[in-house]
C-alpha cells in the first residue's frame, strides 16, 4: 500500500482480497464476533475498509504514520458509507509507552513489523493495547532468520534484495533496528515472545508463497 510499493506481498492483490479470506476461513474466527479491531501501519486502509464493510456491527480503528494514505483512507470510508471505521495518523514508534491498555479485542499488523524503527515496541504495545484474551495476527514474510535456511527459498534474492534497498534503510535512516524484510520467523517468534505472547500459530495460505500469519492470543 502507500509509501510502501516495495514491500507489498506479490500474491497480494490490493483489493483486501489476500487477508480477508485468510481470516473469514477460520484464523481469527471466534474475534470476529467481537466489538473492537484495530490495525496497525494500516496504509490506505483496504483491508481494513474491507472488514469493516464486511463487520458491520464491529468498529474498526486503523493507524498510520502517512497523512496522506489517512486522508485516502478516510475518503474512502466516506464514499463506503462506513460509520464504523476510524482512521487516526499516529506514529507507533515508542508504542509500549503510548498504548492505550487493554482496549482492543484484535489487533492486525499486514506487513508493518519489519520496518519499524521500534518493532519490539511495536510489539510489546500491541500486548499491551489487548484486552486479556485477545488476539494478535501478524501477516509478515515467510522465511528463515538464517540466510543458510533460505537457499531453497524460490525468492529470497528479491527479497533480500527489497530489504536492503528499502526496509532496512527506512528503519536504519531513523536510527531504528533495521531488521528488514528477511527478519525470518525465528526473530519473529523470539520477539513476540519477548512482548508477552506465547503459543504463537503460523498458518501460511496455498496462494502465498511469501507470508506467514502469526496468530496468537493475549493469555
Ligand atoms: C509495508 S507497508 C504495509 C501497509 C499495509 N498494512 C499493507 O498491507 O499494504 C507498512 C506501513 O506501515 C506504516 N508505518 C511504518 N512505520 C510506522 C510507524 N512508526 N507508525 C505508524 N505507521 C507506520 C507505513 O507508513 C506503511 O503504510
Amino acid at each position: 500500500m502507500f509509501g510502501c510499493s516495495l514491500c507489498i506481498p506479490s500474491g497480494a492483490r490490493h483489493d483486501g482480497s489476500t487477508v480477508s479470506p485468510h481470516a473469514y476461513r477460520g484464523l481469527t474466527a471466534s474475534a470476529f464476533s467481537l466489538p473492537w479491531r484495530s490495525a496497525i501501519g494500516c496504509g490506505r486502509g483496504r483491508a481494513l475498509l474491507h472488514l469493516a464493510e464486511r463487520f458491520p456491527n464491529s468498529e474498526f480503528v486503523g493507524y498510520e504514520l502517512s497523512d496522506e494514505a489517512i486522508a485516502y483512507a478516510r475518503g474512502q470510508g466516506m464514499k463506503r458509507g462506513l460509520s464504523n471505521i476510524r482512521f487516526i495518523p499516529r506514529n507507533l514508534t515508542g508504542f509500549s509507552e503510548t498504548a492505550e491498555t487493554e482496549v482492543f479485542d484484535l489487533v492486525m499488523a499486514f506487513d508493518a513489523i519489519h520496518d519499524q524503527v521500534t518493532p519490539q515496541s511495536v510489539l510489546d504495545g500491541i500486548y499491551r493495547t489487548l484486552k486479556s484474551g485477545g488476539t494478535f495476527m501478524m501477516q509478515d514474510i515467510r522465511a528463515s532468520t538464517y540466510l543458510e535456511n533460505n537457499l531453497d527459498h524460490p525468492i529470497a534474492p528479491l527479497l533480500y534484495t527489497i530489504s536492503t534497498m528499502h526496509c532496512m534503510t527506512v528503519s536504519l535512516a531513523s536510527n531504528g533496528a533495521g531488521l528488514g524484510t528477511m527478519w525470518g520467523e525465528e526473530l519473529a517468534i523470539e520477539m513476540l515472545n519477548t512482548a508477552g505472547f506465547s503459543n504463537i500459530e503460523i498458518h501460511q495460505l496455498e496462494h502465498d508463497i511469501q507470508n506467514n500469519y502469526y496468530v496468537m492470543d493475549k493469555t
